[in-house]
């Protein structure tokens, strides 16, 4: 039986680790702690809170004292971090966040784990830190994708936030010995993702009729990974990982964001057209209205410093954990518009919120 703290439990990736872990580890103990910012969603925890190995503590990464009390007190013998401020645009428009949660407050996490495991006897435990892709930079089109041995050149504030925290992690274990692994994942997509993210932005948008914002020419390629396939990809490295070892995890999919946005476009207008219930919540729809979503499509100033292609080479993963995505792009895409489509409660209250004030200060 292991007994985590679920670091950004409350924020998409986190939240989908949550529901997997209590669903596959249900003798396990699991305290989650979020700040809660516009990210953190207590909604996506739905059914989790009252279950009895299941707690909620709302607190900041950076509070020392309060992840050690809690380390302490409940006996926890893994931290699975999480927490972050994870979007690029965001990054790039107000930067010192990511510098104090990603950089400093993984420090001040890390520095609480080394304190309460490593002086108190070095009981057995493990510091698992969640990361992107996006710290080995940007790929040209030929370019093999990135391995754990790519060197790191991260190009936003957000993936030099990132690296910097990896390098922390590397540094606590290399010194001190506190027994870490690190994953390095591709882009995630799924349920309970913040609609400021590409694929609920469009998903959403195509339902209200809103344009359909493709940054730049739309060639610029991501490796796309189902949410659970992550989840998944991180209990292995908790169970088989290497102690001071990083692990690549991906999709083995990559896409043009102009043929995401295509797809998606198609999908939908397939959904909506398929159910009169669909068209009476979302009349507006392009389908319903006579249209086509992908009219909504809308090139729009590309994003500064905009990384060109992503790409995760998962073979050190698959070799050593046996890991490889279970879920099909096909499969997944569709499960995640049914999800959007069953979830209307969950996303308006999100869009209603601190979402719809950051993109009208930003995009109006
Ligand atoms: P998210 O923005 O949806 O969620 C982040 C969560 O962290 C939120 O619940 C937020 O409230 C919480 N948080 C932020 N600052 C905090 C602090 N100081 N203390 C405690 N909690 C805090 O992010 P996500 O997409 O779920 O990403 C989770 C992790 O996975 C991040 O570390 C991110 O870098 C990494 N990652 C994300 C992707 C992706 O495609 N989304 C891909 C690879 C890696
Ligand atoms: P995003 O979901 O923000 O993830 P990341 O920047 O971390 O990869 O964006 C995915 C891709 O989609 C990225 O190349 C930027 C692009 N994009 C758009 O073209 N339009 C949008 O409105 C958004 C949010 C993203």
């Amino acid at each position: 039986m292991h007994k985590l703290l679920v670091t950004g439990g409350a924020g998409f990736i986190g939240a989908n680790f949550v529901h997997y872990w209590l669903a596959h580890h249900p003798q396990d103990r699991l305290v989650v702690l979020d700040a809660l910012t516009y990210a953190g969603n207590m909604a996506s925890l739905a059914g989790c809170l009252e279950q009895d190995n299941f707690r909620f503590v709302h607190g900041d990464i950076g509070d020392q004292d309060l992840v050690e009390t809690l380390l302490v007190d409940e006996g926890l013998d893994t931290v699975v971090n999480f927490a972050a401020e994870s979007h690029v645009d965001r990054s790039i428009h107000g930067p010192d966040p990511f510098v104090t949660t990603n950089v400093v407050g993984t420090h001040s996490l890390l520095k609480a784990a080394k304190k309460v495991w490593l002086a108190r006897g070095g009981r057995s435990h493990r510091f698992h830190h969640v990361s992107t892709d996006e710290v080995y930079g940007s790929l040209t089109s030929e370019a093999p994708p990135f391995t754990e041995a790519s060197p790191y050149a991260p190009n936003s504030p957000y993936s030099a936030s990132k690296a910097a925290s990896d390098h922390l992690v590397r540094a606590y274990h290399h010194t001190y010995g506190l027994e870490v692994t690190t994953s390095n994942c591709s882009n995630n997509y799924g349920p309970y993702q913040f609609p400021e993210k590409l694929i609920p932005l469009i998903i959403l948008n195509i339902l209200e009729a809103k344009h359909l914002p493709i940054y730049g020419d739309g060639l610029n390629i991501r490796d796309w990974l189902y949410v659970e396939d992550h989840c998944r990809g991180i209990d292995l490295v908790l169970e088989k990982g290497r102690v001071g070892e990083v692990y690549n995890i991906g999709g083995n999919n990559e896409w043009k964001n102009i043929d995401i946005v295509r797809l998606v476009c198609q999908l939908v207008d397939e959904a909506v057209s398929a159910d009169g219930k669909l068209q009476e919540r979302f009349p507006v729809a392009p389908v319903v209205t006579g249209g086509k979503a992908e009219n909504l499509i809308t090139f729009v100033k590309d994003r500064p410093g905009h990384d060109r292609r992503y790409a995760i080479d998962a073979g050190k993963s698959g070799k050593e954990l046996g890991y490889e995505p279970l879920e099909s792009f096909e499969t997944g895409i569709r499960k995640t518009i049914a999800w959007y489509l069953a979830n209307e409660e969950w996303w308006r209250a999100v869009m209603n919120g601190s979402y719809r004030e950051w993109i009208v200060r930003h995009y109006a």
